[in-house]
């Protein structure tokens, strides 16, 4: 084979294999990584309960249906409805936020937005350090303000679980006389009900389920991905046997 069709094979072989890894997982400089682990089933049932009990209050998944979380996650129906289900009938409903829209508008100055395709949006590591990133600050409505999301009209739902902490930044004095502010650290005020270990376990989880209703489908799209890549290897020999063949009398 010439350098050249090697090239192009492996161009061809990468192209197939970043298309099913997909691009969705995003992220961006200095935030730690969410590291979700997409196949991991428990994760994702309880990132599930997570969302229901502390995010469905303000936020929608609209994008989603209670039957297609059960069958992606093997809950049985009757888990759906004593579980998850707190504000919809049907199983082939859309998760509903329980506050309506124009109030949320209202209350926080902001509509909590629909949370279905935030994870690929934003990407998981961001929504991951943003629930991770609230701290007291005293000049802002909510008392907190927010790392990654700066002036964020979110309160601090998870307050109970992770508890308060203070940010620490430094200032740093340029040439031409601007200021500019890097964050240090951040420093635990009030413990809350979880360490900072298992909070984060939690933030992980439900990331899991938001990356995970971004695109219901990756499994699926994952198992197709590896079989069209052993279809277009096999293709490939195929190809090249046949060629061998053709040219076989022609020097
Ligand atoms: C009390 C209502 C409320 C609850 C409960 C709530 N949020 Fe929010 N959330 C908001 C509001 C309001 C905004 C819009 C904030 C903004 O744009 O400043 C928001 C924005 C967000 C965003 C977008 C951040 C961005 O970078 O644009 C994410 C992600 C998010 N919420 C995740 C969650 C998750 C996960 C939960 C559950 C753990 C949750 N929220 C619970 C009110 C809420």
């Amino acid at each position: 084979m010439t350098n050249l069709k090697r090239i192009a094979c492996l161009a061809i072989i990468g192209t197939c294999f970043m298309t099913t890894q997909g691009f969705a997982s995003g992220g961006g400089a200095g935030l730690a990584s969410a590291d979700i682990d997409p196949d991991n089933i428990k994760s994702l049932q309880r990132g599930a309960a997570n969302f229901m009990n502390y995010c469905s209050g303000c936020h929608s998944a609209q994008y989603v249906r209670y039957n297609t979380i059960g069958k992606d996650l093997d809950l049985s129906e009757e888990m759906l409805v004593d579980n998850l289900m707190f504000n919809a009938e049907k199983t082939f409903e859309t998760i509903q936020a329980s506050m309506p829209a124009d109030d949320a508008a209202r209350w926080y100055g902001t509509a909590p937005p629909d949370l279905s395709l935030m994870a690929r949006a934003k990407g998981a590591d961001h929504v991951y350090n943003f629930l991770k990133g609230f701290y007291v600050d005293a000049d802002s409505p909510t008392g907190v303000d927010n790392l990654v999301l700066a002036g964020t009209s979110m309160p601090h739902v998870l307050w109970e679980l992770q508890g308060f902490q203070a940010a620490h930044f430094s200032e740093h004095h340029n040439e031409d006389g601007s200021v500019t502010t890097t964050f240090d650290s951040f420093e635990q005020l009030t413990p809350g009900e979880l360490d900072s270990e298992d909070y984060d376990e939690f933030v992980r989880d439900t990331v899991n389920f938001l990356a995970y209703i971004a695109e219901p489908v990756r499994g699926l799209r994952v198992v197709l991905g590896k079989w069209v890549i052993m279809y277009l290897i096999f293709f490939l020999i195929i190809a090249r046997m046949l060629k061998k063949q053709i040219w076989k009398d022609v020097k």
